[in-house]
């Protein structure tokens, strides 16, 4: 049963754990200045703390309040916040966020998300809100908050349902803190629209990864249970099939988009994950085979996440 905004305002004040509806994805939110609060997220999502959470507030004033900004922070925020944008950029040195929630690093990840819940309770909570996707550390985000039940029952003070989130992938992640302009994950904002104002944008390497840059970009992620076979025609005899389009017959199918509309498919990929992992284990198949999506808009970021999903595991 879904809690009031008042209760997951009252657990978010008394330093425990809501859910924050998003337009992405499901987040597991806390207070970002409460170091026992953001450690709880850690431990109730089994995440290393060396992965950075991203703070969420309100508005861009709220936002930019906690690190320094710079001319290309405040374009991007007045045309995609509130949005599907995150922005890596320098914490200020008076930063009431706990270092925890950055994993003890010089900056921070801000975003303003689009979802009128979330601002709602974010606003009443009257603190900045550390929130990463509220799955397991790992898996597959949640886009419905039967996911958020079935990752982590019991370990969250209230779940507030709002229905299938709107976007249904995760945030662009840009880092704006060290030089030129660098994507860190695709999401619900294209590249092509973020290169449309400030022109090219470089691309995160596994070296800066390696250094912890980026650790949500460690290879394996938002992975199912079985392995995931990528840019596959069609599924072998013990395969289930994650189609994109018209989808040759299969034992078992999950069709992202019949009509390969990308934004479509976006929205139905995680819950696709998770529905084929399990049925695909109920019938005995050895694995999923995804059909190739195409890699531009919010394909790019569907493709990330494929090819995370089909990461070797550590
Ligand atoms: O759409 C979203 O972004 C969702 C909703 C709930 O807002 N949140 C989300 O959070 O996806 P999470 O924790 O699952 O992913 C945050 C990503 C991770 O890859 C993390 O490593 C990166 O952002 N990140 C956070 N702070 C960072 C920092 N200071 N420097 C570099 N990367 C950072
Ligand atoms: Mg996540």
């Amino acid at each position: 049963m879904s809690a009031t905004l008042d209760q997951a305002v009252a657990a978010l004040r008394g330093g425990g754990l809501a859910i924050l509806p998003t337009e992405t994805v499901y987040g597991l939110a806390a207070d970002a200045g409460d170091a026992e609060a953001v450690a709880a997220i850690f431990a109730a999502k089994g995440r290393p703390r060396f992965n950075p959470l991203i703070c969420h507030y309100a508005t861009i004033e709220a936002a930019f309040a906690h690190v320094l900004a710079t001319q290309l922070a405040e374009r991007l925020a007045h045309a995609f916040w509130p949005g599907p944008l995150t922005l890596v950029l320098p914490r200020r040195p008076d930063c009431p966020v706990d270092p925890l929630a950055s994993a003890g690093l010089d900056t921070m990840a801000i975003r303003v998300p689009a979802h009128p819940i979330a601002c709602a309770l974010i606003a009443a909570a009257g603190r900045p809100i550390a929130a990463p996707s509220a799955n397991r550390s790992g898996g597959v985000s949640p886009t419905i908050a039967a996911h958020v039940v079935a990752d982590l029952e019991g370990k969250i003070g209230a779940i507030l349902d709002c229905g299938p989130t709107a976007i249904g992938l995760e945030s662009t992640v840009l880092d704006l803190s060290a030089g030129a302009p660098t994507l860190l994950r695709p999401g619900g904002v294209p590249v092509e629209a973020i290169e449309a104002l400030l022109g090219p944008v470089a691309l995160g390497s596994t070296e800066t990864t390696k250094t912890f840059r980026a650790p949500g970009m460690l290879a394996s992620h938002y992975a199912p249970t079985l392995p995931l076979r990528p840019y596959a025609r069609a599924a072998r005899a013990d395969e289930a099939l994650l189609a994109f389009g018209p989808a040759p017959p299969a034992p078992l199918v999950w069709n992202l988009s019949e009509t390969a509309d990308l934004t479509e498919a976006a929205a139905r990929l995680f819950s696709g994950l998770r529905w084929l992992d399990a049925a695909a284990i109920d019938a005995g198949l050895a694995g999923i085979a995804a059909m190739p999506v195409p890699d531009h808009g919010i394909g790019r970021a569907i493709n990330d996440r494929l090819m995370r999903a089909a990461a070797p595991r550590s």
